[in-house]
């Protein structure tokens, strides 16, 4: 077999045309995506993470789990999880939902992460085996590398991952946090297959990671997933004015520019109520535009019902085209 080098382009396949039959509440927009390498499937176009989901609190869980259950029923088919979340409550979460759905969760698509703390070829079997108990499966339709750790090198974390893929027990690897020279590392390592997804930090405020790999990975077919895309809930208009709690605001990366990043967010707030669009349609939309796949969080479903809300109602251009200078003008990144 020959490695993919002619992978197909990274550009969103045209939503089939709306059938008359959508089910009840059923979101738009949720139809086509990514063509996820050679696989066949299509990478779905927005996904719900479970980071943080109820931030682990026993008593969350059900929440939790009722915002999977929503997102599912509505039409989400992307879910994203890693081992190191909630030190595997996460997974455990995802797949007892999975569980319970049945049928409905089938066409589904499951990703989930190799620890940094787990690159040693060595290591990489046990921590994929310890996934795939959590989440109830014998494969994981997307395996990334959650980071890369410079005292391991990435040659031997792919080739291991490769072996297992090529045992099935892996639909597809990816790669996250990874640099375009990194990328190309952990490529040339495969043989059989290639990355097909490079998941990063990627929101109207905090740019520099996707617009270092976007056109690498548009060129060569490698999906997108831009995490955080609602910076940690500042882009759906939490936190316009006050403080903001410690956790939120160390994960965006934005605490030292706070202020600065509140005042383009009430500029984007009443954009957003002028276009008469739901404030994170701007930045659902902002990304997708770009040809990059939002990775949402939401702890509760009422969360998941507005952000697809959100990403049902499409911005003009010229909309977007005024949201992307806000940010720009004030972005100190
Ligand atoms: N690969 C990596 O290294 C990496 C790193 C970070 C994240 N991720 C993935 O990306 C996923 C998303 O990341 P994220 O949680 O940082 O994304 P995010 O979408 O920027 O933030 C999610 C948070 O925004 C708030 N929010 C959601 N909907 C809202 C609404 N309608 N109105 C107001 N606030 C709303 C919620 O905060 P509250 O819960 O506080 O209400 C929610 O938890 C994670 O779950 C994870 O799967 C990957």
């Amino acid at each position: 077999m020959t490695k993919k080098s002619s992978s197909p382009r990274s550009t969103p396949v045209r939503a089939a045309p709306r059938k008359k039959t959508v089910a009840p509440g059923a979101a738009s927009g949720l139809e086509g995506g990514f063509p996820l390498g050679k696989t066949g499937r299509l990478h779905p176009p927005l996904g719900l993470g479970l980071w943080a989901l109820g931030r682990w609190r026993p008593e969350d869980e059900a929440r939790t789990k009722a915002a999977i259950g929503r997102a599912l029923e509505r039409g989400v088919r992307w879910f994203d999880t890693a081992e190191v979340y909630g030190a595997g409550r996460s997974e455990r979460i995802l797949g007892d939902v999975f569980y319970r759905a049945g049928p409905a969760a089938a066409d589904a698509m499951i990703v989930t992460k190799l620890s940094w703390e787990h690159l040693r070829p060595a290591q990489v079997r046990p921590a994929l085996m310890g996934s795939l108990q959590r989440l109830g499966r014998s494969k994981v339709d997307l395996y990334l590398v959650h980071s890369p750790d410079p005292r391991v090198p990435i040659a031997d974390t792919m080739s291991a991952l490769e072996a297992l893929w090529k045992e099935g027990k892996i639909g597809a690897i990816g790669v996250s946090n990874f640099s375009v020279a990194q990328m190309a590392e952990a490529r040339a390592a495969l043989k059989e297959t290639d990355v097909v997804v490079n998941q990063v930090l990627y929101n109207l405020f905090e740019r520099a990671d996707g617009d270092e790999i976007l056109p690498y990975c548009r060129k060569e077919g490698i999906v997108v997933e831009a995490y955080t895309p609602l910076a940690r809930g500042l882009l759906a208009g939490k936190y316009l004015s006050g403080t903001v709690p410690v956790g939120p605001a160390r994960s965006t990366g934005l605490r030292e520019r706070l202020p600065e990043a509140q005042r383009m967010a009430r500029q984007l707030h009443d954009l957003a109520r002028d276009a008469r669009v739901p404030m994170a349609s701007l930045a659902l939309h902002w990304l997708s535009e770009r040809g990059a796949a939002p990775l949402f969080g939401a702890s509760q479903p009422e969360q998941v019902d507005e952000i697809l809300a959100a990403w049902a109602a499409r911005p003009s251009a010229s909309v977007l085209a005024r949201a992307d200078a806000i940010a720009v003008d004030h972005d100190a990144g």
